[in-house]
């Protein structure tokens, strides 16, 4: 017997040893963590900016603060950059498939964000330059049809059509297909949870107000994109061998077909794989590149004075005549609006995002003198940089002339004190297509019309979701002409 009482002797103690320490250690974080800040939800959906910065003010400068049942952490702008480029610690991820409740699919995410990203890289920047002249079109013989007009359609509608050019290629072009791929576009966008803040329901019981957005976007949307896109996609891919060596990609679907061919062939397994991956760079490219553009015409509305300067860049490319836009050399003629581009940046720097990118702890971490604990989402509150007098003097004041001469920066560029298309190793790879967009949508319109906003304002409608919702307002183009 004597040998049994000392195991368990020794077991118990054991026992009482991990316990103990396990115990010890959830004291030292539970004293570590973070203040945890209670923030009335009517604030944080209608006032985020001063509600969060006024609590880090207070307890800065990392808070924890219950949102939609969720205790999330906000760093402010001394831990911008650590959050945002600690890859190891700090997974894009983990925290995108949280924001999108796809969490117990978070292995599929690994790859699937990995190679949304050697997409965009590889398959479409390389090919940007041969798609702005259709964008150009497009949006240059629709904009003057009507006097209002509303300018989300007409964006989301050129981009889809933009996308579809690039993805597939010409022969996709069609009212249909632009049709759905605009929806599944905005309801996968609507899965991140942006509709969920303007719904009371949404915002009282978010598991069942995401469980059932998730369905009804299955089963509408995203089938439907399935029923019409899929049988064009299968016939193509299936219609020949694709042999990388051969022949180089001339579109995304065949840069996908190349690279996930066996044998030469598609099966179904990668079919169904290259349809996913499609949607989702329709998702990431689609609504949100269309929402800034809302943003940076109702801002010009409200700016007529930078009209000039920025009809001037594109003058050269106009048909004394017609007023129509010549658009070879569009490319560089791009690069050299060094206006247009501040006023973009400008726009993005202003508008008030403020959660607008985070990142997912992977193990508790040390930040700031407190201990975040594993499986949290943490946000850098973006006006903290954004609107930081100490990086932007004055910097609540609309100046695009900040970012010439000495100063200048495009709008691409990204930096601690500027994170509209985020940092580091997942800052967003289609910013320059986006900006470009954006660029060939306003002049498609200024050179035909001068944009004014009824009542000379516009609302914003959801203060905690700036870049994906666009401002609401009726725009209303006058003619315009060089003559
Ligand atoms: C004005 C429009 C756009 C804005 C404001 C924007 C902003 C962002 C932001 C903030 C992120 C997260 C970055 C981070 O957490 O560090 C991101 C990621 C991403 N964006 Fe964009 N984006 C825009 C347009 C586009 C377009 C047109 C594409 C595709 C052609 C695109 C593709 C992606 C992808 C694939 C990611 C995931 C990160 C990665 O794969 O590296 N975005 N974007």
């Amino acid at each position: 017997m004597a040998p049994h009482i000392g195991l368990y002797a020794a077991a118990s103690l054991g026992l009482v040893f991990v316990s103990g320490t396990a115990y010890l250690n959830r004291q030292k974080r539970r004293e570590n963590h973070p203040p945890i800040v209670d923030i009335p939800t009517w604030e944080i959906f209608n006032n985020p900016r001063e509600a969060y910065e006024k609590a880090l003010k207070d307890h800065g400068p990392v808070i924890a603060v219950r949102r939609k049942g969720f205790l999330e952490f906000i760093v402010d702008e001394t831990l911008i950059q650590t959050v945002l480029t600690s890859d190891q610690t700090f997974s894009f991820e983990q925290a995108m498939a949280t924001i999108l409740n796809l969490r117990p699919f978070v292995s599929l995410f690994w790859s699937f964000f990995r190679e949304i990203d050697d997409l965009v890289q590889n398959g479409i920047n390389p090919r940007i330059s041969n798609i702005l002249e259709r964008i150009f079109v497009r949006s240059a013989q629709s904009s003057l049809e009507h006097g209002t007009i509303d300018m989300f359609e007409h964006a989301h509608a050129s981009i889809a059509e933009a996308m579809i050019i690039l993805i597939f290629g010409e022969g996709y072009v069609d009212e249909r297909n632009i049709q759905v791929v605009t929806d599944a576009a905005r309801d996968i966008a609507g899965l991140t949870g942006m509709y969920q803040n303007s719904s009371a329901f949404g915002r009282r019981f978010p598991t069942i107000w995401s469980i059932l957005t998730w369905i009804k976007v299955i089963f509408t949307s995203i089938l439907a994109f399935f029923r019409v896109i899929g049988p064009q996609v299968w016939r193509q891919v299936r219609s020949r061998k694709w042999i990388a060596e051969e022949e180089k990609p001339t579109n995304v679907l065949e840069y996908l077909s190349y690279k996930h061919a066996k044998g030469g062939n598609i099966g179904p397994g990668a079919f169904l794989w290259i349809m996913s991956m499609l949607l989702g760079i329709i998702f990431a490219s689609v609504h949100q590149t269309a929402s800034v553009v809302v943003w940076v015409v109702f801002e010009l509305a409200l700016r007529p004075e930078y009209l000039k300067a920025l009809r001037e860049e594109i003058h050269n490319n106009i048909d004394p005549v017609t007023n129509d836009l010549d658009s070879s050399n569009i490319g560089e003629v791009i690069q050299r609006a060094v206006w247009l581009d501040s006023f973009i940046r400008e726009v993005l720097r202003t508008k008030g995002d403020t959660l607008s990118t985070c990142r997912f702890t992977t193990s508790d971490i040390p930040l700031g003198g407190y201990t975040i604990p594993k499986g949290h989402l943490v946000f850098p509150l973006a006006t903290l940089v954004h609107l930081n007098p100490v990086h932007h003097p004055d910097p609540t004041v609309f100046r695009p002339e900040r970012w010439h001469g000495s100063n200048a920066r495009p709008a691409v560029m990204s930096s601690p004190n500027y994170i509209p298309f985020g940092l580091g190793r997942w800052s967003c790879p289609g910013k320059v297509l986006a900006v470009s967009e954006i660029k060939m949508i306003v002049w498609s319109m200024i050179v035909k019309s001068t944009p004014r906003l009824d009542g000379n304002k516009y609302n914003i409608v959801d203060p905690l979701n700036i870049t994906s919702v666009p401002p609401d307002g009726q725009l209303i183009l006058e003619p315009f002409s060089f003559q």
